[in-house]
This record gives structure tokens, sequence and C-alpha cells, in this order.
């Protein structure tokens, strides 16, 4: 495993170096950072009870980290804090891939994946989805032994825009494939705790290979926080928690700190979402069957329907849906965003009121009849 060429010659800065373990009492004219209160206004608008608003750690908050380790049963070491998965996602794309490799993304799948190995120079090599958006192993595996120039793979469940979801012993495969064919495995989780049916496994439940991805975004409700992590193989974080500090610094603090009250509070937070998922799931469920009279399977997690087109539109689904959005005025994303697999159907967000749900469905109904 050797990190991408551009962290060559690139470590902790100096000023941060002169910071990390100094003795407890070191007085400290290093940082740039005010020492005095935060202004009155910004107080008073992130509703903080005191003044201070210091950069914090480069790797996160102490508190947030062990946090984030209690939620996976590992040492804090093996947590990277950064902004949203996103953030994480960039880091770990340039700390791991370069010009002359090739990172396996799926097909269908979330948008950014391929975009995020260009900018790392890397060429994204799309692996399939097996029924229902669910994890192929066989299809990973295959495309691992077609591709030695691989540098990583990124799994998702469950997945955007399938919803789909991954079996243990799938995840175990995919691990061990890649960890004998030395490439990073990226599982990336953030729809993990926006569940349906039966809770997902994570990856780091079945292997101490790879890094599970997630962030405050979904369950916990915060997409604004813009504050998520990476769980796992310490080597593979050090590397992209660098790229994240010259990037970001750290995670904006105040955020930090409302993402560790919210995980603290996850006994309440996350049966609250799941209800808040359910209800919306039976409110599209409904529409779908009184609508377009068909009978939808439960996706295993996130709030997305993968909906196959009508087959008058599929030579065309652009269009189709401009027409859906002008005509109907409903809005959905055409499949064919999410790779080329996805070019036959149609992703429908559930995560809005049920009520819109609802409505969405009847106005879009009579185009698929
Ligand atoms: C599959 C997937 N991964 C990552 C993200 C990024 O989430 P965030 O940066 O808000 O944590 C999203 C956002 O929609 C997503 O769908």
């Amino acid at each position: 495993m050797r990190p991408a060429a551009r962290l060559e010659g690139v470590g902790l800065s100096i000023i941060r170096r002169m910071n990390v373990g100094a003795p407890v009492g070191a007085v400290s004219l290093g940082l740039g950072e005010p020492s005095w209160p935060l202004p009155e206004a910004a107080v008073r608008a992130l509703g903080r009870t005191d003044g201070a608003c210091a950069y914090g750690p480069n790797e996160g908050l102490q508190d947030l980290r062990d946090a984030v380790a209690g939620l996976y049963g590992v040492s804090k070491a093996s947590v990277m804090i950064g902004a949203g998965s996103q953030g994480v996602l960039f880091s770990l794309f340039q700390a791991w891939s370069e010009p002359g490799r090739a990172v396996l993304v799926p097909d269908p799948g979330f948008v950014a994946y391929p975009t995020l190995a260009r900018l790392a120079g890397a060429v994204p090599v799309t692996y399939p989805l097996g029924t229902g958006g669910r994890l192929d192993a066989a299809a990973l595996i295959a495309a691992l032994k077609e591709h030695p120039e691989a540098a990583m793979a990124i799994v998702n469940h469950p997945g955007n825009p399938c919803g789909g979801g991954a079996d243990p012993g799938d995840l175990a495969r995919v691990a061990d494939a890649c960890r004998d064919a030395g490439v990073i495995l990226v599982s990336d989780e953030v729809y993990g705790e926006l569940y349906l049916g039966a809770r997902p496994t994570r990856l780091v439940d079945v292997s101490d290979y790879g890094v599970s991805v997630s962030s405050v975004s979904k369950a916990w409700g915060a997409p604004g926080l813009r504050v998520g992590w990476a769980v796992g193989d310490p080597g593979i974080l050090e590397p992209a928690r660098l790229i994240h500090n010259y990037m970001t610094t750290a995670a904006a603090r105040p955020c930090q700190e409302a993402a560790l009250a919210l995980i603290a509070d996850s006994a309440t937070v996350l049966p609250a979402a799941r209800l808040a998922l359910r209800k919306r799931w039976d409110a599209l469920a409904s529409a779908l069957a009184s609508g377009l009279g068909m009978t939808a399977s439960i996706p295993a997690g996130a709030f997305y329907f993968w909906l196959s087109l009508p087959p008058a539109f599929a030579d065309d689904p652009l269009p189709f849906c401009l027409r859906l959005r002008d005509e109907a005025e409903v809005i959905v994303v055409p499949g064919l965003a999410f790779g080329r697999l996805g070019n036959d159907y149609v992703r429908l967000s559930f995560a809005g009121e049920p009520g819109t749900i609802a409505e969405g469905v009847r106005r879009l109904a009579p185009f698929w009849r």
C-alpha cells in the first residue's frame, strides 16, 4: 500500500508539529489564533454559552473522535473526522489514487465517485450492481482482476441511487479480495443508520481491512453541519488526514460540537429518523400502488426509489424528465446521472414530507400509464 505520489514530501506543517505533543502548560507563542473572545454577534448566532472558537486539533475534537469510536467499537486512532463524508471521501481519493491508476466505482452509483477519481488524476472504472442495486461481490472481484492498475474500490450500501444493501458475506469477500490485490477499500455507509428492514452490516463488522465512511448528514438529520468520518485501518487514514488538514485545517468546531451532541443523543435521534423514514416509505409505497398499480419492493435503506422508466421513454430519458418537470411539475433525477446502467430508470427521493411524496407520484402517474 503506497499513498499517491502527490503526498511525497508532505507532512504535518511545522506550525502544527510545534503544538502536537507540547507539554501541558507550555506558553503558546505559536498558532495564529485570536485569544480574545468570539464577538457577541457570532456567540448569539451560534447559541454558544462561551466566547471561544479556536481551530481545534487537525484530527478533530478528541471527544467527537471518542464518540465516533464508540459507535464502531474501535479506538480513536481508527477514526478520522472531516468536513462531511464528502470531505473525507475527497481526502481518501487524493491520498490513494493518482494518474495511471483506476478507481472501481459502482454503476449505478453516487455521482461524486467518478469525479473524485478524475480530480485525483485517476480513471473511474465501473462495476455493475446486482439485483435491487445490491452489492454483487463477484462483479466487483471480476473488475479487480481485470484492472490490476486499480488503486481503490468503492462500495456504497445502502446505496444511492437504488437503496440496495450488501450481504455480510459479500462484503467480507470483497474486503479479502481488495486486501489480496493491495487495493484500498472504501465502504460508503452514509445511509447505514437509515434502514427500513434489518440493520445493515458495516464493513468494520466483517473485516479489519478498509474503511467505513459516514456522517451526521442523513440519519442524524444534519447535512448542513458538514461533519463526517472514516473509521478503519489507521494506515489508510493517516495520509487522508494529511490531505484534509491542508484542505480545511479541521471540520468547523461549533459543528463538531453539535455533531458530538447528536451522537450522544443517538438513542433518541436514530429511532426517530427511522420512524420518519418509515412514514415516508409508507406514503411512497401507497402512492405507487394507487397511482401506478405497482407493488414496490422495500429498499435496504436510504430514501431513494429506483423506478423503471415507461418503455416508450427509455430511449430518451433526459427530455422525458424535463417534460415531467415542466408539464407535470414534478422533479425526479434521470438514472443516467448515476451511470450507464441507470439509463432506463429515474431516482425518486422520498426524503420529503409524506404529503409531498403522495402529490409528486400523483402528478407523474399519468406519464407511466
Ligand atoms: C452515497 C453518498 N455518499 C456521500 C454523500 C455525501 O454526504 P455528506 O458529505 O453530507 O456526508 C452523499 C450525499 O448525498 C451520498 O449520497
